[in-house]
């Protein structure tokens, strides 16, 4: 079973670029596609684009980034748990996607989870970021907050796909394990890129053996335990130095299951 994993599309970034992923799904025909968010800023397109790139494969699971969380186009109608929980889910489902958050998913026994995540600590820059003003859950105050409610939902997925499959794939948003990339990631955003919370519940679920996460836009690839942790971020058109083509095949994981 070919399964593809890609995050960070930012097709509003990425003028273009929706044409070349389809000749590159249409070339590479992935069986299952894992979506791991950040297709736009806010939610509104995100059914449209989902119905175009599930015509070229049979399953397309997705987890939404922190950017398609953003009420940059509902005028805050409604929270971001809201957001989260109902309307993107309902969104996903019309679109004929599986929708990881609400819940783990096995193909060919093989089991897939899915959360955004979310990380400790705002950047101290000083300045608020698009999440601090466009994001709202209520009765959580702080990033850590936030990203404590997503690994209990992640804890209670591995839970449950663990007594029925020997083998699964987990997909973060924001990055795990921030720590192993506290190296080359500046001080004052390492907090932003995610939350070791994340990545100590998928170390404690021994049949977790892949996984991906998004948010930096940077390639990286590292052993953890027996798991294989891979940034699978496209990122933005004027962080590429090579072709969108050549990028894709860089960051796309393609795992034959
Ligand atoms: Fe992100």
């Amino acid at each position: 079973m070919k399964v593809f994993f890609i995050s960070d599309l930012h097709f509003d970034h990425n003028p273009g670029l929706l044409n070349v992923f389809v000749d590159f799904l249409k070339k590479h025909k992935p069986e299952v596609l894992v979506v791991g968010g950040d297709l736009f800023n806010g939610s509104s397109r995100l059914g449209g684009l989902l119905k175009i790139l599930k015509e070229h494969t049979s399953r397309l699971l997705f987890v939404p980034g922190n950017h398609d969380l953003w009420h940059s186009d509902t005028l805050g109608a409604v929270d971001t748990t809201e957001m989260y929980r109902k309307y993107i889910r309902g969104t996903v489902l019309r679109s004929g996607c599986d929708y990881l958050p609400s819940g783990g998913v096995i193909i060919n026994g093989i089991g897939f989870a899915g959360t955004t995540g979310w990380y400790d600590a705002f950047p101290a820059s000083g300045q608020k970021t698009p999440d601090e003003k466009l994001c709202f859950f209520p009765g959580l105050a702080s990033p850590s907050d936030v990203v404590e409610k997503m690994a209990e939902d992640l804890e209670r997925q591995l839970y449950d796909l663990e007594t029925h499959v020997d083998r699964i794939a987990v997909t973060v948003h924001t990055v795990p394990f921030p720590a192993k990339i506290a190296d080359s990631i500046e001080e004052n955003i390492l907090g932003y890129q995610g939350s070791d919370v994340l990545g100590n519940v998928i170390m404690k679920h021994d049949k977790v053996k892949h996984v991906f996460s998004g948010h930096l836009h940077r390639q990286f690839r590292a052993r953890i335990g027996d798991k294989v942790w891979q940034s699978v971020a496209y990122g933005y058109a004027r962080e590429l130095s090579v072709s969108p083509e050549e990028h894709l095949l860089q960051c796309t994981a393609m795992i034959d299951f």
